[in-house]
């Protein structure tokens, strides 16, 4: 089973939107997803439950709840971690995912935090590169701002891929309401956005973001 996270210990930095649109792109290319919630607000099962029929399966599990209880037939499992996870519950968490997405986002307090988020996830949670692969996703982004450029200095300066930027729009906001990824928008008002995740989803396809062996 193919297990992708979405893990930053800063709250609003988009890993619950991250989430939902990663399990509508697998479920509309055909996968078996779950979207495994550890969100105490559920976000991301509210986003299921808005989701109409017609739309692809996706099975919503209450991570709190239910642990790792997923159903054998679920080959890619996209978990949305809560904010504010650090210590033994940060590396437990880390030893469930073979790829690990962190969404950062332009501002001076998420920076300095993801910083110290991604040092504490190399030492603290003893991330083995071989075993679960890492990379980081400007989220948000205005582009032409010195915040991002800042923001994106950061980010390539870590040892860590730097695999997309996501603009900030309220494509997403219009997805989450209707329970759907812009993936499964009218494709002509997604246009820019579907050409930023096209490096997201290529990293995401590529062996970089597997686990050797
Ligand atoms: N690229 C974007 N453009 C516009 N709005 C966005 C974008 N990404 C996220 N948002 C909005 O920002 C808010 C926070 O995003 P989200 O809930 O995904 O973050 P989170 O990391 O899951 O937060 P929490 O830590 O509280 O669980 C939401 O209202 C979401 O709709
Ligand atoms: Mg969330």
């Amino acid at each position: 089973m193919r297990t992708i996270m979405l893990l930053n210990a800063k709250g609003g930095c988009g890993k619950s939107t991250l989430a939902s649109n990663l399990a509508s792109y697998f479920a509309t290319e055909g996968h078996t997803v779950a979207l495994v919630d550890f969100d105490p607000q559920s976000s991301g099962l509210e986003w299921l439950a808005a989701r109409s029929e017609d739309t692809a399966d996706i099975i919503g599990i209450n991570g709190t709840e239910d642990g790792m209880r997923l159903p054998r037939h679920v080959d890619t499992a996209i978990f949305d971690v809560a904010a504010g996870i650090s210590g033994k519950e940060l590396t437990a968490m880390v030893r469930r995912a073979e790829t690990i997405i962190i969404p950062v986002l332009p501002s001076p307090i998420d920076i300095r935090a993801a910083s110290h988020f991604i040092r504490d996830l190399l030492l603290v949670g003893k991330v083995s590169r071989q075993q679960t692969k890492l990379a980081v996703v400007a989220n948000r982004v205005r582009e032409n701002t010195l915040v991002y450029h800042q923001l994106e200095k950061f980010l390539k300066s870590l040892k860590i891929p730097f695999i997309a930027t996501l603009r900030d729009t309220q494509n997403y906001i219009r997805a989450e309401e209707q329970g759907l990824g812009i993936f499964e928008m009218a494709p002509s008002t997604v246009e820019k956005d579907l050409e930023q995740w096209a490096s997201l989803i290529k990293w995401l396809r590529s062996k970089r973001s597997r686990a050797r062996g």
